[in-house]
């Protein structure tokens, strides 16, 4: 809940506990000069130290959010171009919880579907697991296991946890390697490895979405 919507909520206290969020946001705004009352409910929220009402138990205040609170969570669903690595990044509870959280900045480097279909091999696949265990490696739950750990390497290896992030700064992804993007040719290019960033697809509240047109080295 933003601190606008904060004063409003407590210009009646009362029509808070018995509306409906939608209803209250309008019965609130009606009534926005009434004086704000103590009310031994309410905590101070500690950075715009405004006393807060919690919101009834299973409440969804997302109607309250602000288009600038718009996080990666959000837009990655949202660009059909990307639809495959988007769908892993929600597998992978340790990036989806990321891309969630509003107080954690991101770069994520979304590798396009036709670079992901080009791949020679499914993400999630090891040419070393088939060595080692033959056509079987990734059946029964022992494979799923591997083949979600593998997967969540792939998807690590494209989650930068900063931004902004500036041209030629060596950060290292989630998976521990060193990466940096600089313009090579007048084009934004993913190094090493030289992939070319097709666009900048969105700038939210928690980071930046780009789409890329090959995959970062994952093995
Ligand atoms: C996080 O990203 C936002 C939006 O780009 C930016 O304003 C803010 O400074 C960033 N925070 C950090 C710690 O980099």
């Amino acid at each position: 809940m933003k601190s606008t919507e904060l004063l409003y909520a407590l210009a009646s206290p009362l029509l808070l506990q018995i509306l409906h969020p939608q209803l209250f946001v309008s019965a609130a705004v009606q009534d926005r000069t009434a004086p704000v009352k103590a009310d031994s409910n309410l905590h101070q929220d500690p950075i715009m130290n405004v006393p807060v009402v919690p919101l009834p138990a299973g409440q969804d205040d997302t109607a309250f959010e602000p288009k600038d609170d718009v996080i990666i969570s959000d837009v990655i669903q949202l660009d059909h171009s990307i639809n495959i690595f988007a769908g892993f990044t929600r597998d992978i509870e340790s990036v989806a919880t990321r891309l969630d959280d509003g107080s954690r900045n991101t770069t994520v480097l979304a590798p396009s579907n036709s670079a992901i279909k080009a791949l020679p091999r499914k993400p999630w696949e090891d040419p070393r697991d088939y060595s080692t265990l033959g056509s079987n490696a990734y059946s029964g739950s022992d494979g799923a296991d591997r083949a979600h750990r593998n997967l969540r390497r792939f998807v690590e290896a494209h989650i930068i946890p900063t931004s902004p992030w500036k041209e030629g700064e060596k950060i290292e992804s989630l998976v521990g390697r060193k990466i940096w993007w600089e313009t090579r040719g007048g084009k934004k290019t993913i190094q090493p490895g030289n992939i070319e960033v097709s666009t900048v697809a969105n700038r939210v509240a928690n980071g930046e979405l780009w789409i890329i047109k090959g995959v970062i080295n994952y093995a």
